[in-house]
């Protein structure tokens, strides 16, 4: 999705580590990650789930924190985590649940934070950097999940003019993601599904969580997947994520992942 005669761009999509102090094995995964020498770090959110968590954070992130980076929140960034039923999604999604809370992680220290260590902050924002040596024109929401996601902030053609152009969300809702694909953005980065979280071997995801369909639960695909007549087709790239709830500590058959994303040009 690259001009042609473009470098490969290698592309870290982190996301949902729900981080708590105490993740001691989670933390020093991610450290590791910096030595695959990545040329931008994307986090779709979903980062912390303790107000005591950012410290940590910043420092498992560690040199991540020095390459270019950009980042969206969850809705699980701004509220504590409650306890549940790991299998509730199978009768019905956690969207609305938040409307009865008061945000109460510190999520603007967090955006913050990152900030100030250079990373871009794309929740209802466009953004520009160089990465890798190409121009990359970026344009985020916040949540959808938590109906935070204000499209018409960012809303308008993708700059043709840049090498890669690229959208950024949390939940990956089909419906925001038709706009990004409408105004020309050749990647989507979400998280969010955890892959399913309770998987089923031989069948996969049972739900969601949210409004795209079983089978893009994670990894890559296309949205639209079937291409609108002269519309733009959008690849899509769902992580799975690293984490878990801390009151829903349950993943099966659904390993937790970053991914390493090698984009490559276009054929001419
Ligand atoms: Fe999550």
């Amino acid at each position: 999705m690259l001009p042609p005669g473009a470098d490969p761009l290698r592309v870290l999509h982190i996301s949902d580590m729900h981080l708590t102090p105490g993740r001691h094995r989670l933390m020093a995964f991610v450290r590791s990650l910096a030595a695959l020498g990545p040329d931008l770090v994307v986090n779709t959110g979903d980062s912390i789930a303790s107000p005591d968590s950012i410290g940590p954070l910043l420092d498992c992130l560690g040199p991540l924190l020095d390459k270019p980076g950009a980042f969206v929140y969850g809705s699980n960034d701004l509220f504590s985590p409650k306890p549940k039923n790991p299998a509730r999604y199978l009768w019905r999604t956690s969207a609305g649940e938040h409307e009865e809370y008061v945000p109460d992680l510190p999520w603007e220290k967090l955006g913050g934070e990152l900030t100030a260590a250079g990373w871009l902050d794309l929740n209802n924002h466009r953004g520009r950097l160089t990465a890798g040596g190409l121009d990359i024109a970026l344009a985020g929401v916040h949540d959808p999940h938590a109906d935070r996601d204000r499209y018409d902030q960012v809303a308008g053609p993708a700059d043709p003019a840049a090498d890669l152009r690229l959208g950024v969300l949390h939940s990956p809702e089909p419906a925001v993601m038709d706009l990004f694909a409408a105004d020309g953005y050749d990647l989507l980065l979400a998280g969010h599904t955890h892959g399913g979280q309770l998987r089923v071997p031989g069948y996969g995801a049972l739900t969601t969580n949210c409004g795209i369909d079983r089978a893009r639960v994670s990894g890559l695909s296309m949205h639209p997947e079937i291409s609108p007549a002269g519309g733009h087709t959008a690849w899509l790239y769902v992580s799975a994520g690293l984490g878990t709830s801390p009151w829903a500590p349950v993943r099966f058959a659904c390993r937790p992942e970053a991914s390493l994303l090698t984009l490559v040009p276009r054929w001419a």
